[in-house]
């Protein structure tokens, strides 16, 4: 016998049941109906944006390589040096894509860059921390790089010596990051900024690439901790490496472009350049000379200073000439020393100010005299400097500062 009793208890919470098939009351289905309706017309208007998002019709450039142009992704773009040297590439017609947090660049530098160049394909900004491993990874996963120039660092001696974690942490562990993700995503070609402060004071002048690397400061020394990561991963990889030492970098873009804009709460710890503009500009009541009474021939620091536009031209006879399995170390300099007072009296003549000069005891950490020989660069890079006349890269930098006096901020020319 069949238990119809049971049968209907159990089915008491579902539609009305007639002959084992479930009968829907016309309203509730006509209610199905209009969600099935509004569900199915959801699902087509997404598909029909996202078809027309430019992003599924035609994947990013960025994400692709392309034959014919090479992609290289410029770490710390927002910056003095990284700033110039995204100018030249993409003038040289590369395809780049900037990575900064923007802790120390500034936006305005990329919105001069975007403005020079907003075709589609050309130039992208991405705003990431290059210590945060899940956003370089992501960064290299979404992009399709053929090279890297990483100039992203903290980046001055002083500071280093006031807070050496930030250093250590930043310079060496970000290579680190970089390294990996390039690794891991066969990007074959790296460009690393080094720089002389990894010599610390040699005995022997001129400095070679010989020159035994004995840094005296936590910069010096985490710039030379990277280039140990590089040469050793080097051996035990096929990728291209070249490391350049820059020597003091001064000047800006001869069209006017951009400029050195260091963030008013780094000028403590700034460079000679800006401090010689700042004192200028009346934004410091003057320069002061730290040490008198070194042996040099007029008793300050000798140091040997490099333009910004022939140090990116290095860059790219770097990138040119890299070779798979092969590390080229050079230095990046003019292979002339000039004393702080030689340069003091060219900015003064530069920007016409008779800046006030006072003259200090020597700045714990300082070494009196360093200069490059460039044979090495010149010979293998067919490298040299061409702007070294001194007063007239301070002079172009001048005409930039003036013109910006609040750096990349809203225009304002009157000091
Ligand atoms: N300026 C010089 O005289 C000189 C000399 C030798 C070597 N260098 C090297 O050249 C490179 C560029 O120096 P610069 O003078 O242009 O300095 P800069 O401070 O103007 O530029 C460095 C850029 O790196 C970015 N950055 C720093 N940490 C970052 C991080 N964790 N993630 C993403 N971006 C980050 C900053 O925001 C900044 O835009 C540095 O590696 C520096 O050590 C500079």
């Amino acid at each position: 016998m069949l238990n119809f009793t049971r049968s209907r208890q159990q089915r008491s919470n579902r539609p009305n049941s007639f002959a084992g098939m479930d009968f829907v009351d016309p309203v509730k289905k006509s209610g199905v109906i209009r969600k099935i309706i509004f569900a199915t017309g959801l699902i087509a208007l997404c598909i029909i944006i996202v078809k027309t998002s430019p992003t599924f019709s035609s994947p990013s450039p960025f994400s692709l390589h392309e034959t014919g142009i090479t992609h290289v992704l410029v770490t710390g773009g927002a910056g003095y040096i990284g700033s110039h040297a995204a100018l030249r590439l993409l003038k040289d017609s590369y395809r780049v894509t900037i990575v900064d947090n923007l802790s120390r660049g500034n936006i305005g530098a990329i919105k001069v860059l975007q403005d020079l160049f907003p075709e589609p394909g050309r130039l992208q900004f991405i705003c990431a921390d290059l210590g945060d491993p899940k956003a370089v990874r992501k960064i290299f996963s979404e992009n399709a790089f053929d090279a890297v120039m990483h100039f992203a660092a903290v980046a001055y001696v002083g500071e280093s010596t006031l807070d050496p974690l930030k250093y250590y942490h930043n310079i060496t562990t970000n290579t680190l990051l970089v390294l990996e993700a390039m690794a891991a995503h066969k990007v074959n070609t790296l460009i690393y900024s080094s720089t002389c402060a990894t010599y610390g004071e040699p005995e022997k002048m001129p400095i070679t690439e010989e020159t035994p690397q004995n840094p005296i400061n936590p910069y010096g020394k985490a710039k030379k901790m990277a280039e140990d990561i590089i040469l050793d991963f080097h051996k035990k990889s096929d990728m291209a490496f070249m490391i350049l030492r820059y020597f003091n970098v001064i000047g800006s873009d001869p069209d006017g472009r951009l400029g050195e804009a260091p963030r008013p709460e780094f000028r403590e710890h700034g460079r000679i350049s800006s401090a010689c503009f700042d004192a200028a500009r009346g934004i410091t009541k003057g320069l002061q000379i730290r040490g008198t009474d070194y042996k040099t021939a007029d008793g300050t620091c000798i140091r040997d200073y490099v333009d910004v536009t022939d140090l990116v031209d290095a860059h790219v006879k770097a990138l040119q000439k890299a070779q798979p399995g092969e590390v080229g170390i050079y230095n990046v300099g003019t292979g002339r020393g000039r004393s702080v007072r030689e340069f003091v009296e060219a900015c003064k003549r530069s920007t016409g100010v008779s800046i006030k000069v006072e003259t200090l005891p020597r700045r714990p950490g300082d070494y009196a005299e360093v200069y490059s020989d460039t044979s090495k660069i010149f010979r293998e890079l067919n490298w040299s400097a061409k702007y070294t006349d001194l007063e007239n890269s301070l002079l172009v930098a001048w005409k930039w500062q003036k013109s910006h006096y609040n750096g990349y901020g809203p225009i304002k020319t009157s000091f």
